[in-house]
Formats: C-alpha cells, structure tokens, sequence
C-alpha cells in the first residue's frame, strides 16, 4: 500500500489523517496516511528517511513549510511565488514541492458560490498565510485585491514582490470608505489571540468575510462580520480540506469531492 505522511511540530491535533482516509474511502484508492511528530532539529534527516523506505508523498505543516521548500530538487510556481511548501512528492528519488494552500481557499470561496473574477479582494495580513494565497487569487481574475497588514511595510513588500497591476497595499485605518470589497479574507493569527484587525466595520456590510482560522466556535473576525452585515461568513476548514483535496489530487491524479468530507468533520 502506497505509504504517505503528515509531518509536524505539534502534530496530534492534524486532521489531515482521517480527511486523507476519507478522500481514499470515496475514491477508491488504496493508502496508508499517518501523522508523524518531527523534533525540531530532525526535520531534513525524517523526510529522506521516509522517502528511502518508499514513501509516496508527504504534507508538511507547521513550523517546518520554509524548511521543505529548501531540500527540493523542484517546485512549483506557486511553491516558489509562497516561499513554502505544503505538499511533497517523491518521484524517482527526487524530492517535487508544491504548495496546495491557495488553490484550498480558492476552492473553498468558488464551493460558496463567492465570485472572484472581477472582484475587489481585501487580504488582510502579509505573513506566511497570505503571501501563499496570493497567486492562486490573482489567477481567478479579481479587479484588484488591497493587501493591508498593521505593519505596512510588510504588505508594501509583498506588492512589489508580486509586481502586478491588481496588487496594492495599505494600512488597515487608511482603506477607502467609499470602495467597498466583495470579498475580505483574514489571514492574520489575530483570531488565535482572540483579536481583530482593526479595519471600519463598514467594510463587512455587504461582503463574504472568510477567516484562514477556524475552531468550534466563530472566530472574533466572523462574529464582528456577522454583527456588521456581512453576506456570509465562512471559517477556514475548507480551506483545509481543499488543500488536502489538491495534494490527494498531485499524488494520485484523482480530484475527491471536499463537500462531504467538510460535512463530516463538522
Ligand atoms: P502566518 O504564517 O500565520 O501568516 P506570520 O507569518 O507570523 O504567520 O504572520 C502573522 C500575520 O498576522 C501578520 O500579518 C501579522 O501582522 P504583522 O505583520 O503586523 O505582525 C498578523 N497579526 C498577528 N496578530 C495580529 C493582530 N492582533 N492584529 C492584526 N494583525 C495581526
């Protein structure tokens, strides 16, 4: 049986196991997808490892992204465009690295029924999250999308970086009130710390507010958006099962429906 791997440091909350054994169930392919705990200094040693016993492919999480992008022989543009990679794949003793995060959310928004193409994207946040879902945004045709961050410079960075007409950035107090968004994505940790960015709240009315984090309850950034008249809120476990979907779809060419696997997990 075709062996795979989630590693991670933590790595006993991943729900990429059984996601993974639920996309296998539905599709009818055979493999075994365990979670494996990597110390913090071990990570390049585990992975070669893995691949020299057989393994197929492997997702990597936290905090070790930046790390698997560097032992790649090859990678993605979008892996490259993120600085990150989520999903490995071992073909012919090389190591392939690709990034599936951005094509999750993506999935995820167009599952909503969100429009992308022609809209106008608020990306709140310039960290890791964000910079790894930009290009699988611009690639869905938006007007524009605003990257706005409490530190500025960061956001300025990722604009020039990324070098394209549609991309500014901004403080989160200078947004223009008169240009309302479609779509306002949170990819801050401000939610872990059970805080919000500080945008008006008159930028919820009216738009899908999509938080990258997700728990039991509603985030602090979906509830404000629910209280200010937001179209719909939705929390990042698509997101999660979409890149789960795209990586299952790299490594055996099948693309599983997330929606009853999301249905699952809820
Ligand atoms: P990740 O990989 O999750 O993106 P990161 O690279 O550390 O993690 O980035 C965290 C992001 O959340 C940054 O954009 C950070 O803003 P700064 O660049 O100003 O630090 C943002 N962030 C974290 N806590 C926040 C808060 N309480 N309010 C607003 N933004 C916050």
């Amino acid at each position: 049986m075709d062996q795979y791997r989630v590693f991670g440091n933590p790595i006993k909350q991943s729900r990429s196991p059984s996601i993974h054994h639920a996309f296998a169930l539905q599709t009818q392919q055979l493999i075994n997808y365990q979670s494996e705990l990597v110390e913090l200094d071990q990570f390049e040693k585990t992975i070669r490892q893995f691949m020299q016993t057989g393994g197929k492919g492997a997702n990597i999480t936290v905090p070790f992204k930046e790390q698997a992008l560097a032992i790649c022989d090859q990678l993605s543009e979008r892996a490259k465009l993120a600085g990150a990679v989520n999903t490995l794949s071992f073909v012919n003793g090389k190591i392939l690295g690709d990034n599936t995060d951005g094509q999750g959310l993506v999935q995820d928004l167009l599952n909503h029924n969100v429009q992308l193409k022609q809209s106008r994207i608020l990306l709140l946040g310039a960290g890791g999250a964000a910079k790894g879902v930009i290009l699988p945004l611009l690639k869905q045709s938006p007007d524009e999308i605003v990257i706005a961050n409490r530190t500025v410079s960061k956001a300025d960075d990722l604009v020039k970086q990324f070098n394209r007409q549609q991309l500014s950035s901004c403080a989160f107090n200078d947004l223009d009130n008169n240009k309302p968004f479609d779509v306002i994505i949170n990819a801050t940790s401000a939610s872990l710390s059970g805080s919000i960015p500080a945008i008006a709240k008159e930028f919820a009315a009216g738009a899908y507010c999509y938080d990258m984090v997700y728990g039991s309850e509603l985030t602090p950034f979906l509830q404000w958006a629910n209280e200010n008249g937001a179209i719909k809120v939705i929390d990042g476990l698509g997101m999660l099962v979409g890149q789960a979907a795209e990586s299952f779809r790299i490594w055996r060419n099948v693309l599983p429906d997330i929606t009853p696997v999301l249905d699952e997990l809820r």
